[in-house]
């Protein structure tokens, strides 16, 4: 398979973390979390309880979108999670890297929410779930770069299903 350079985006508990993992390993890519790329002073800023600005987001998505060329400059695969909920996010992390493409893993509510009551070690109050519904950007079909791929069934068969969305979508790019 050629390279692919791909963020797993939605909101929290759509399982980025768990397919992100199994689609690395499916494909032999990097599997690197976005939250790791924060700038330190954005871990300072979140320990304290303080929430992130924009303008604290700016530099941490210039650091993953550094980490996505990189990657493409060594003809490498990686697998990033990124939430990416909003479309200047989006936009921003695009910038550069024309070849990057997201997975947008959407689910229903109270599948995710289900989930994510059934984590073990990680618990998260229903409230942050709803702010994160409310502040995803649904991506509408002008993100041609994002394949949606839906979360219900098992991670064996959402990593198949993001398999052939890649497959089939880079194939569609080979000029005739
Ligand atoms: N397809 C699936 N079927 C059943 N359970 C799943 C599936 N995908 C993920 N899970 C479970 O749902 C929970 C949430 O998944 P995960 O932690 O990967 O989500 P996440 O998007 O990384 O969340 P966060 O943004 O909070 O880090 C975990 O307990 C995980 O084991
Ligand atoms: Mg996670």
């Amino acid at each position: 398979m050629a390279e692919h350079c791909i963020i797993l985006m939605g909101v929290s508990g759509t399982g980025k973390t768990t397919v992100g993992l199994a689609l690395s390993q499916a494909i032999g890519a990097k599997f690197i979390d976005g939250d790791d790329l924060h700038p330190r002073q954005n871990i300072v800023k979140m320990a304290s309880g303080q929430p992130l600005e924009d303008s604290d987001r700016l530099p941490w998505l210039d650091r993953i979108g550094d980490v996505i060329f990189s990657l493409g400059q060594k003809n490498e695969s990686g697998i990033l999670v990124c939430s990416a909920l909003k479309k200047r996010y989006r936009d921003q992390l695009r910038q550069g890297n024309p070849a990057l493409r997201f997975v947008w893993l959407t689910g229903d509510y109270d599948c995710i929410l289900q989930r994510m009551q059934q984590r073990k070690g990680h618990f998260m109050p229903e409230a942050l779930l709803r702010s994160q519904f409310a502040a995803l950007e649904a991506p509408d079909e002008s993100e041609s770069d994002i394949l949606a791929v839906d979360i219900a069934p098992d991670v064996a068969h959402i990593v198949d299903h993001a398999l052939a969305l890649l497959n089939h979508h880079s194939l569609q790019r080979i000029p005739a």
